[in-house]
């Protein structure tokens, strides 16, 4: 065979659909409402913002590798031991390292239908094959995942609450999972948007890691509190798990800034708390006003809800993106989550949550 003449990806590589992040632009002279990446309306935590201050005049220091006193912070907070803790430069590095350490190429790993596009991705970047399931009602189902197990899978990915479309899955259907699911597999459990949920049914998935040797869950700064543009999440996993990923992770994946945004977020309960607040005041409005305006929205436990269009052109998602980016509310499409005909939409300040149900009532006159 002839050598080629430049280097090649790796089969598989130029396959990736590349992730395409929310838009986060309005035309000139609008304000913009950034409601495209499930960002805090209120921002960080000031301790937070402090704390990066801080830290400004010593960036020439390496951080802590093994981000210690972070994991410190997150254990003490939700009652972990933080031997069993990882941190991460955002969860997603974490959702990549586990598909790196546990696929093999030609491996596969299961996903659901209208599952955070992140895990087909890492799936594919590790060479395995993603293997998609069915949902039922936009929410995962038990059922069809373990359907599609074979000889082949390792890794089932579950974000719950799932992004976009912000159902969950009750605690005893995961553990019905996890129990029918064979030894080898692993079950991630992201838990990604944990804090907004006010179920009694749900669970994050802390005590499933706890007693089992294949689950590890997932969790992230860049949402509650507010610190997306630093990057920063966290597994927590059994003993033998966080070996092997310590191994594949980078020497320094946390920065500097990054540990201690964290570890300052992390002893703030109170802005948690306002977060948690706002949230449950406007998530069930915003779903209201929509809902009343005659859009389908999907119940929604997270902060943001997916909103459903009628088929026709004039009151399409796609018409309905530019109408609202038009007046500086940018939402998210999701054609590529399956969804041609929806967007989601973050819940933001009060002003910018008026604003979207104000600009769709236009729409829908039209
Ligand atoms: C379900 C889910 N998991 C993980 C992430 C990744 O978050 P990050 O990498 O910012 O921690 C997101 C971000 O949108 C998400 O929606």
């Amino acid at each position: 065979m002839n050598k080629p003449l430049r280097p090649v990806p790796k089969p598989g590589v130029m396959e990736i659909e590349a992730y395409v992040p929310g838009k986060s632009a309005a035309p000139e002279g609008v304000k913009l409402h950034k409601l495209s990446s499930n960002e805090n309306p209120l921002g960080p935590s000031p301790a937070a913002i402090e704390a990066v201050k801080k830290l400004a005049g010593k960036m020439e220091s390496y951080p802590d590798g093994s981000a210690r006193r972070l994991r410190q912070a997150i254990g003490a907070a939700h009652g972990l031991n933080p031997a069993n803790i990882i941190c991460s430069n955002g969860s997603d590095e974490i959702i990549g390292l586990l598909a790196q350490t546990y696929l093999e190429p030609g491996d596969e790993g299961i996903i659901t239908e209208h599952g955070f596009l992140c895990y087909r991705i890492y799936i594919q970047a590790a060479s395995g094959v993603p293997v998609t399931v069915k949902e039922t009602g936009e929410r995962a189902d038990v059922d069809a995942i373990l359907a599609a197990v074979t000889e082949r899978t390792r890794i089932v990915f579950l974000a719950n609450p799932n992004n976009p479309t912000g159902t969950y899955m009750p605690h005893d259907e995961v553990r019905r999972l996890h129990a029918a699911l064979p030894k080898n597999v692993l079950l991630v459990v992201d838990a990604a948007y944990a804090e907004y949920v006010r179920r009694n049914d749900y669970e994050s998935g802390i005590e499933l890691v706890s007693s089992s040797e294949n689950v590890v869950m997932t969790r992230t700064f860049s949402k509650i509190h507010g610190l997306g543009g630093i990057r920063v999440g966290w597994v927590y996993a059994p003993t033998h798990i966080v070996e092997a990923l310590n191994r594949m992770r980078g020497p320094f994946n946390v920065n500097a800034a990054a540990i201690e945004a964290g570890i300052a977020a992390m002893g703030d309960r109170a802005h948690v708390e306002k977060g948690i607040a706002h949230n449950d005041q406007w998530l069930p409005w915003v779903t209201d006003e929509l809902t009343k305006l005659g859009l389908r929205v999907t119940p929604s436990v997270c902060n943001f809800v997916l909103v459903h269009f009628p088929g026709s052109n004039k009151h399409s998602a796609a018409a309905a993106d530019a109408y609202l980016t038009s007046l500086g509310y940018v939402l998210r499409r999701v054609s590529g989550y399956g969804f041609p005909n929806a967007l989601r939409m973050t819940i933001g300040t009060e002003e910018a949550n008026r604003g979207v149900v104000a600009a769709l009532t236009e729409f829908l006159k039209s």
